[in-house]
């Protein structure tokens, strides 16, 4: 019966039988020693050549290659792990071939072996770490009554209308993939008012190579009725607390294989985007009244305040969509965005639910209104004023771990290099 490398504890001194992937093997003149790994952990093993008749197959075995070993479960005060297997029986299921890369080859080459830098433990480490963040703001979601739902990703329109959107022929017409569920989550909260969620992809045909954009990213985008801009942003901080608190666990591996302290608890701080400027300001960057807070802004915001999460609130309209709810007369928004540890992960807002504002300030922003008669409508019909918000999920984990790009948080990555 199979025995799980976690499990091992309890079993020195018993025959054990694990399915393995090698990590590392040092070939020696009696012996060879064997670092392997399972889901659940690594052990060392020992071969004695006199023991085992395949050791010389065993002995060209590389990196990645698997199989199922049987062996005695020993103490070992040399193996760092307490114990080893000493190897009674080696069955190999899989022969790896030299891997192409190495944990100093360049991020390129690396991305032109994806599939087997994701046999790294960095790659296990990566995935795991986004799985338990989603999972993690889905359990908190969910325990408010919030209920899942999936939009579509093919639309009729363009739903951002100030990034770039990718079409695709759709039988004798044009469809545009989703750049994020904004109108559908929000007719799913006039539908829903205890809020709906959604974790799924958004594509944005943005030409930008920088470590912080992807083609095709997983949005988290969460949208419910009748919370004001101080609720709504009070929802996504006990979300994103609850969720980092979840990460205890694997705080230990991210320390020893990334060399970061994982945030279990975020410090907070909320701001507005002129006391933002301000502070930028009196630090020697100077940005105008109009202007949205640059990339470079963002990172000493966190590096001048030391917070990991900083709220900055009430952008102007004119860098704001027409769906945020606008104060014509301060010339500002509704609306937010969450920098964690120095790079944006989140915008939100209160959205607009009155008809004609909504009519107008689409056409202001050029929408064709059109393109969104089916959104119109909810508007039209009676509807409870909603907001929300999208975070980035890539970006989110890319920060927790230290990542040098967003890229390495998605499986296969999509930019406008790589398909
Ligand atoms: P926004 O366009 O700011 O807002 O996107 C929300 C969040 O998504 C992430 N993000 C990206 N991540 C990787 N690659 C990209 N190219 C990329 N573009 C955006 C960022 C960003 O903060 N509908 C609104 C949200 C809302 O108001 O509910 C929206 O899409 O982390």
């Amino acid at each position: 019966m199979r025995t799980l490398v976690s499990e091992l504890k309890e079993k020195v001194g018993q025959t054990v039988k694990l399915y393995l992937t090698l990590d590392v093997l040092r070939d020696q003149k009696h012996l060879q020693f064997i670092l392997g790994h399972d889901k659940s952990g690594s052990i060392q093993l020992v071969v004695s050549k006199s023991k085992v008749v395949n050791h010389e197959e065993i002995g060209q075995l590389l990196q990645g290659s698997a199989f199922i070993v049987e062996g005695e479960l020993i103490e070992s005060k040399q193996s760092r792990f307490g114990m080893e297997v000493q190897v009674e029986k080696l069955e190999i299921i899989s022969k790896a071939e030299a891997f192409p890369i190495t944990d100093e080859s360049s991020i390129d080459l690396r991305f032109d072996y994806r599939a087997v830098d994701l046999k790294t433990e960095k790659s296990r480490i990566i995935f795991r770490v986004r799985s338990a963040f989603i999972q993690g703001c889905r359990e908190y979601l969910l325990s408010r009554g919030m209920v899942e739902i999936s939009t579509p990703k093919l639309l009729s329109g363009a739903s951002e209308s100030g990034s770039q959107v990718f079409s695709v022929k759709y039988f004798d017409k044009t469809a545009y993939l989703a750049q994020s569920p904004q109108l559908a989550k929000q007719t799913g909260a006039m539908m829903l008012e205890e809020g709906v969620f959604e974790c799924g992809p958004v594509f944005r045909s943005e030409e930008s190579r920088s470590s912080r954009h992807l083609c095709e990213f997983t949005g988290l985008d969460i949208e419910i009725a009748w919370l004001t801009l101080e609720e709504i942003m009070k929802l996504e901080e006990e979300m994103l607390c609850h969720s980092f608190k979840k990460l205890e666990p694997f705080k230990e591996d991210v320390k020893r294989v990334f060399g970061v302290e994982l945030i279990t608890e975020p410090s907070i701080h909320y701001m507005t985007l002129i006391e933002a400027k301000e502070i930028l300001k009196s630090h020697g960057m100077p940005l105008s009244k109009e202007q949205d807070l640059p990339d470079e802004g963002e990172k000493r915001l966190f590096e001048i305040l030391g917070k990991d999460l900083i709220f900055v609130t009430d952008y102007p309209i004119a860098k704001r969509p027409f769906y945020h709810s606008w104060d014509r007369e301060k010339g500002t928004t509704k609306s937010f965005d969450l920098i964690m540890t120095g790079i944006e992960i989140t915008s939100g807002s209160v959205r607009e639910h009155d008809y004609k504002k909504v009519k107008e300030q689409a056409l202001e922003k050029g929408v064709r209104l059109e393109s969104i008669e089916e959104y119109l409508q909810t508007f039209k019909y009676g509807t409870p004023p909603t907001s929300g918000f999208g975070i980035g999920v890539e970006r989110v984990v890319a920060k927790l771990l230290g990542l040098s790009s967003v890229k390495e948080a998605s499986l296969f990555p999509r930019d406008p290099d790589r398909l």
